[in-house]
């Protein structure tokens, strides 16, 4: 009998050709799948960025999939080979429980960092889905951090002077690549400590009703940042969540959407997948809990372009705004808004 090592090897090599192979029923394809996923490193590992890329996740409307994103593109990015950091700014904690990371009160946490002066060091975990990927959890202490933050000296500077230190403390070759923030619901210190931390900011939207409201006090929120404090931020990824091909109302957002913002929308769609949603249930991300799925296979693909455009991007002389990439123009929102609610 053939070894199966060898037998799921030579049915690999023939699926990349378009060929069957010994795999061909739905459950062997998906097993397939999820060879792929969890192998991802030795067989396909991602570039790497020319520069730490630090990605704030955020919209303010809520359950738009902002730490479902963080925790599945995390853990992909790390499956995938490089180093990752996710932080977790949002007092719900959600990022770190579905990375399976302590965050009951008392656990060294971001607030920690924020508002007392722990280094990012001696607050950041390990997970199990990766030894590339590490967590700093949020507890429900951060619910008060935006009060107590008013009366902090530089507090917007917070988290960008703590990430900075962090990296600048560890020896290159275990700095991390990624650093993605999960921001919580709100335009409020929190976020906007992560949108003067991050180089760049990605906006996930649900292809449902009102994907587009709001977004424009968001964005209007990016310029002012831009102006005022960090003058490197700019809207880099749009990522189309929570598709269901079965309705048309998702395809007219995602063309709305792709209107709109043109080649900052990924090719990658993430689907409405069950495994997504349960996942977190568990500790895990879709990629660990089902490789094979259908949300899990759409995030490594997200994530891959993602690591394809940073690895594109033109290195960072230190202490500048990104060199030769505008601020792209997100054109008026205000029409688009109207037209998706008018789909009600
Ligand atoms: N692709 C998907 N398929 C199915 N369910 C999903 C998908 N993405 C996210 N969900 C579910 O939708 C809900 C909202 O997602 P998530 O928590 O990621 O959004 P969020 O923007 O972080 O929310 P909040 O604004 O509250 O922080 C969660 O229950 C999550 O499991
Ligand atoms: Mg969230």
């Amino acid at each position: 009998m053939t070894d199966p090592g060898e037998r799921l090897r030579s049915s690999l090599a023939a699926a990349d050709q378009g060929a069957p192979g010994d795999f061909d029923s739905p459950i062997a394809m998906e097993a397939l799948r999820a060879t792929r996923v969890l192998h991802a490193a030795d067989q396909d590992p991602f570039p790497a960025p020319s520069r730490l890329r630090v990605i704030t996740i955020a919209n303010q409307k809520g359950g738009v999939g902002k730490t479902t994103s963080a925790v599945n593109l995390g853990v992909a990015l790390a499956l995938y080979g490089l180093r990752t950091l996710v932080i977790d700014l949002d007092p719900q904690g959600n990022t770190s429980t579905a990375l399976g990371v302590e965050h009951t009160v008392g656990t060294p946490s971001v607030y920690d960092t924020l508002v007392g002066d722990s280094p990012l060091s001696a607050v950041t975990h390990a997970t199990t889905a990766s030894p590339l990927l590490t967590c700093v959890p949020a507890t429900i202490d951060l619910a008060g951090a935006e009060i107590e933050l008013v009366s902090v000296v530089a507090r917007e500077y917070r988290l960008r002077r703590a990430i900075e230190a962090y990296v600048h403390s560890l020896p290159e070759e275990r700095r991390p690549q990624y650093v993605l923030i999960d921001c919580p619901p709100s335009l409020g210190l929190l976020t906007l400590n992560a949108l003067v931390a991050g180089d760049e900011v990605l906006i996930p939207i649900q292809c449902e009703y009102y994907a587009l409201e709001g977004l424009g006090q968001l964005l209007n929120n990016i310029d002012l940042v831009r102006a005022h404090l960090n003058p490197g931020i700019a809207v880099r990824t749009i990522l189309l969540t929570m598709y269901d091909g079965r309705t048309k109302l998702a395809d007219q957002v995602a063309e709305e959407v792709r209107n709109h913002f043109g080649d900052l929308v990924l090719h990658a769609v993430i689907p409405r997948n069950v495994r997504v949603s349960e996942a977190p249930g568990y500790g895990q991300s879709v990629l660990t809990y089902d490789p094979g799925s259908r949300g899990s296979t759409s995030y490594v693909e997200a994530a891959r372009e993602l690591a394809e455009r940073g690895a594109a991007l033109p290195p960072l002389e230190p202490g500048k705004a990104p060199a030769g990439v505008a601020p792209p123009s997100y054109g008026d929102l205000s029409a688009s808004t109207d037209s998706s609610t008018e789909n009600r």
